[in-house]
């Protein structure tokens, strides 16, 4: 398609020689609505280079522009706003559904860039619970975006399998332990027994003295101890992959923790080679003063690595693995402080890619009241919360079946395309950083901005095509489609690239989510005032051709959120 900001651009690169493209290109805006055009250019920004004042700037460069992709441009006060040519839109936007079909608006800015996406990442032996939702789901639809931009994405789930707890583990599991209750029911009977060693090491303090014993055989590699910690790993993983399942969510790489600890003690020669580490109080710590943090433990007293250390040894691998363009690390807010020690001490090693180390923060999911009644001892699991979903919607289209007196093909399945879609929309429905509430009603509600509200104008659009009969190889007149809603239409199409690009700009799915429920009710009030299928054929096939457009668009949007799209609902 045109690139209608780029053209903006050619034109004003010629009359203000004092600007850059990219300076200009981030000057222009779009107008809080289309009476002022499609596009507008601030004239403030040229009065000192033209000494003028901006109403006449923008009258000057109105009288002298001229380009046949606008149909106007014109100056109001100091702005200057240009009109898009209709027919080129409808013409345009058509084209690149025919052509395009699935993958409308797909372009290549990747140019297969690898970008790590590191998400999920739960700690072993601890309960997968609603806290880790949206790590998963955020880090699973920034993949799904920049692999859909062109990007080489690597999908890494850092687990949180080492450090001195597995030592704890191991001795609670040795003193009270049992293999077959554990198989059964692996985390919540683990976390059970780390429950109880913190308990009754305030009584026996040996207790702790045998834990750092373990961890010391651990790292020695002792049988025994790694034997036990494989597999609190494996079980754990096990439990982890049913949920993943479920959410439909994979990586390519399961490197943890523990992967790293064999790699520390070359980074820690690094780092004292570089003259980074200095002695406070029996620990190793990098001084980060110049970049107004605290100083970054290294190495604590009693020799042991930490978290920070093995993040650090995992960034360099990354780099030394995959060269990657843009590291990223989807991991909540309570931990900016750690990734910002990260990056600066990476830079302080002299690493010119520590800036391409990237948090991605996000806020905290709170539960409303009466939610918790899944609560199994003091934690939400997550897999709970999705079966929950699930059965909730059964529920729902159980009554509308009942409703209907017409049952449905495939519910089961259905209902968990629409449970589990629901949650993540709802994850993915704000700005990541705001901390939200959890609310069923709102999030299974098929009105209202809803993932179900989405998948249902998908499906309905689906069965749309279908009574009419829809054949893409049909040729089309654009000009049919110049009703208002549908030069709206045409206007929220073209703009969908522009909502996947922000979205990987900001690392922000929520651009696409807010975009594609604007898209589905733009639809519905076309459907609602318009009769698509009319005795006119060839205005049926112009307006059946716009439909399956935003048909694709609405089900890869939803596929960028890592949402499945049913045809049927
Ligand atoms: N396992 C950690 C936790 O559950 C998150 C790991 C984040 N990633 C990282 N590279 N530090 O809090």
């Amino acid at each position: 398609m045109i690139n209608f900001v780029e053209r903006i651009v050619d034109l004003l690169e010629k009359e203000i020689k004092d600007l850059n493209r990219d300076e200009i290109n981030n000057l222009i805006e779009i107008p809080p609505d289309y009476t002022m055009g499609d596009y507008a250019f601030p004239g403030f920004s040229l009065a000192k280079i033209f000494r003028k004042n901006p109403a006449l700037i923008a009258q000057d460069l109105a009288n002298t522009l001229e380009d046949p992709c606008f149909e106007k441009i014109e100056a109001k006060g100091a702005y200057l706003n240009f009109f898009v040519n209709r027919e080129l839109l409808a013409k345009e936007v058509i084209e690149e559904v025919k052509e395009k079909r699935e993958d409308f608006g797909k372009v290549n800015v990747g140019e297969n860039k690898p970008v790590i996406v590191e998400y999920s990442s739960p700690n072993i032996a601890k309960p997968f619970h609603i806290g880790h939702i949206r790590s998963t789901v955020i880090g699973d639809s920034l993949k799904r975006i920049y692999d859909f931009l062109g990007y080489d994405t690597i999908s890494v789930n850092h687990l949180g399998d080492y450090g001195t707890q597995f030592g704890l583990m191991i001795e609670a599991y040795k003193n009270w332990g049992d293999r077959e209750t554990v198989e059964k029911n692996p985390i919540q009977e683990l976390v059970k027994l780390y429950v109880r060693i913190n308990e009754e090491a305030k009584e026996q303090p040996e207790l702790i003295d045998n834990a750092r014993n373990w961890f010391m055989k651990l790292e020695n590699k002792d049988e025994e101890a790694l034997e036990l910690w494989e597999w609190f790993r494996d079980v754990s993983l096990e439990e982890f992959g049913r949920v993943y399942d479920m959410l439909d969510v994979h990586f390519d790489s399961y490197r943890g923790e523990s992967y790293y600890s064999d790699l520390m003690p070359a980074i820690v020669e690094e780092l004292k080679e570089k003259d980074l580490l200095v002695d406070s109080q029996g620990a190793k710590i990098v001084d980060l003063e110049e970049y107004k943090l605290p100083p970054a433990i290294i190495i604590k007293s009693d020799g042991s690595t930490i978290y920070l250390t093995r993040d650090v040894t995992a960034a360099k691998y990354r780099k030394d693995t995959y060269d990657f363009y843009k590291n990223i690390y989807v991991v909540g807010s309570q931990q900016i402080l750690h990734f910002n020690q990260l990056v600066a001490i990476l830079d302080k090693m002299g690493y010119d890619w520590a800036y391409d180390c990237v948090h991605v923060p996000f806020g905290m999911v709170a539960l409303e009241e009466g939610t918790l009644s899944t609560r199994r001892g003091n934690v939400l699991y997550l897999e709970d919360v999705l079966n929950k979903s699930v059965e909730k919607v059964q529920d729902i289209l159980k009554a509308r079946e009942e409703e209907r007196g017409e049952a449905l093909e495939n519910r089961d399945q259905l209902a968990k395309q629409v449970g589990i879609g629901a949650v993540k929309f709802q994850e993915l429905f704000n700005q990541r950083i705001k901390d939200y509430i959890f609310d069923w009603d709102k999030t299974l509600s098929f009105e209202g901005e809803t993932g179900p509200y989405v998948q249902y104008t998908h499906a309905r659009i689906c069965s749309l095509l279908q009574r009419g009969n829809f054949n893409l190889e049909d040729d089309i007149n654009t000009e049919l489609l110049n009703k208002k809603e549908e030069i709206d239409i045409l206007r929220s199409m073209y703009a969908f690239t522009d909502s996947v690009i922000d979205a990987h700009e900001k690392y922000e799915p929520y651009f696409i989510t807010r975009y594609i429920v604007d898209l589905a009710k733009i639809f519905n009030k076309y459907y609602n005032s318009t009769t698509i299928i009319t005795d006119d054929l060839e205005l049926t096939k112009a307006r059946l051709l716009l439909s399956y457009g935003i048909k694709n668009i609405l089900s890869k949007g939803l596929e960028l959120l890592g949402i499945e799209a049913p045809m049927k609902m």
